[in-house]
């Protein structure tokens, strides 16, 4: 979609905050080993994992080696001389000019000419106070004079728990920083497949024209999860709830990539523009009755052997907080009014799945149905389906006659599989967005407006839900396609939620 893959072409030092977390192990650390094994370094790459409790390099390379890939083992050796540990004490303003002179001294004589990515992978709450302390130890200022000794600063989500709290977020911030040098991360804008929706829309041109109400009767978002919660995710979880964790953030890049208008450009600004006029256009939730018509919130019970939300560890037993939510959303502009966009997620469903289905309007005129043959003939809309994952694909489905004397129509699709026309892993999303950090491209990130405007949407909704009189979440059985209210939301459109078939 962007410019060519991004690789490193400067000395580089990585220094992660939150070392003995379970990102930087599950997720960071492989993606730099499989960019090494990319051959992705035209330069020297150091990486300093810092934490707070005291450790060796020795013994974080000793702790990390069980999460490379048997098959890269020879890259992690050529690498690991340059993986260092730095423990942070108590975060004090002598322990980070601490940190500022190590990583000099590891520079050694690139110290002035190498760039640095900082990267919090650490919990939100300590996402402002690191910021402070890297920028009063004046490790945040890079030198106009020198573009290679960059700075800058990748940010995990949630970026805030609501408006007020992104907006403050971002205050801080720019406080330090310059917008470029800010890269708040979603990791779903990493992946290929989600990469590739603007690449469809914009490097093909059949499609574009039709792109509009005058065409779509309604577009779907599904991000369907059999994950419930894992790996000690329950305290995180409930204070969070499907519309902080999923909607806030991967529903709504998916939900922009498919409404924006074309950029100008593929430039971040350019792109993120486009972006945040999508949000802008989409409209909250004016009060509660419009949420509780328009939005359907679950909760997952015991089934099949599985636990139920609330006896999950680290959940409240009385916990009113989503595992599942769908949404029929609205976009004010001239494409889109009238529209209706369907958006789901939710943990223990019975498949996982994420697909966008672009629903076309029916014909005007149905020539070929007669009441006998309702059920075989009935006209299907149209639809293009993204396949995000699993089995990666794009599925365009029609009506053909079936042969015969008859005009018995069916519904038949074309398809492309990623599998098929590119054999082969692609690269791990953490990849994609490290190295474009690295490279100062910063499209597949979120610009801070844009994260505000997403929550002003996601807040509308929880206002609702908090009103007086608001209904409780309805319950699903674990392993089951969520709520039954849900297919409520499709009233007067053709069409129902997919299956992921
Ligand atoms: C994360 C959420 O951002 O995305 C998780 O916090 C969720 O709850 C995950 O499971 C889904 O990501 P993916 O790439 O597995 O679809």
């Amino acid at each position: 979609m962007l410019s060519p893959p991004a690789s490193v072409q400067v000395p580089t030092q990585i220094v992660i905050f939150g070392a003995s977390g379970d990102l930087t192990g599950r997720k960071l650390i492989p993606a730099i080993v499989d960019a090494a094994c990319r051959r992705a370094f035209n330069a020297p790459v150091q990486v300093i994992g810092v934490d707070l409790r005291p450790l060796s390099s020795e013994a974080w390379r000793e702790e990390l080696q069980p999460k490379i890939a048997a098959s890269q083992a020879h890259i992690w050796q050529e690498l690991a001389p340059n993986v260092h540990y730095h423990a942070i004490g108590d975060g004090s303003a002598t322990a980070f000019a601490h940190l500022r002179r190590h990583l000099d001294e590891l520079a050694g004589p690139m110290k002035h000419v190498v760039g640095r990515l900082f990267h919090l992978a650490l919990r939100p709450s300590l996402f402002a106070g690191t910021i402070e302390s890297l920028a009063n130890a004046g490790m945040l200022k890079d030198d106009p004079l020198r573009i290679e000794s960059w700075r800058r600063v990748v940010i995990e989500k949630p970026f805030g728990t609501d408006l007020a709290t992104a907006q403050w977020l971002n205050l801080t911030l720019r406080r330090h920083l310059r917008e470029e040098q800010i890269y708040r991360i979603d990791h779903y804008l990493g992946k290929e497949t989600v990469q590739n929706i603007l690449a469809f829309r914009f490097e093909n041109a059949i499609f574009e024209p039709i792109w509009s109400s005058q065409h779509v009767e309604s577009v779907e978002i599904s991000v369907c999860e059999t994950l419930g919660m894992e790996s000690g995710r329950g305290k995180y979880y409930d204070s969070a709830g499907a519309l902080r964790d999923m909607v806030q953030n991967h529903l709504m890049q998916l939900l922009c990539l498919v409404a924006m208008e074309p950029p100008t450009s593929l430039d971040a600004e350019s792109v993120r523009t486009e972006k945040v006029k999508v949000l802008k256009s989409l409209e909250s939730f004016e009060d509660p009755q419009d949420v509780w018509r328009n939005v359907v919130r679950g909760q997952y019970v015991a089934a099949g052997g599985e636990t139920g939300y609330l006896a999950e560890d680290g959940v409240a037993g009385d916990s009113e907080t989503e595992s599942y939510v769908a949404i029929r959303a609205r976009i004010h502009n001239w494409r889109w009014a009238g529209v209706p966009f369907f958006l789901r997620t939710g943990k223990r469903l019975h498949k996982r799945y994420s697909e966008i289905v672009v629903r076309f309007r029916v014909p005007p005129a149905d020539l070929f149905s007669g009441p006998a043959l309702a059920d075989v003939c009935r006209l299907r809309p149209n639809s293009l389906v993204f396949r995000i994952q699993p089995d990666e694909g794009i599925r365009l489905s029609f009506m053909v006659k079936q042969p015969g004397l008859g005009h018995i129509m069916r519904q038949a699709t074309l398809g492309f599989d990623y599998k098929d026309l590119f054999p082969g892993d692609s690269p791990d999303p953490y990849q994609r967005l490290l190295l474009d950090a690295v490279a100062g491209q910063a499209t597949l990130f979120i610009r801070g407006d844009e994260a505000e405007a997403a929550w002003r949407f996601a807040d509308s909704i929880r206002a609702g839900w908090t009103a007086k009189g608001a209904p409780p979440p309805v319950t699903y059985p674990s392993g089951s396609s969520g709520p039954e209210l849900a297919d409520e939301l499709f009233h007067g459109c053709e069409g129902v939620w997919g299956t992921g078939a």
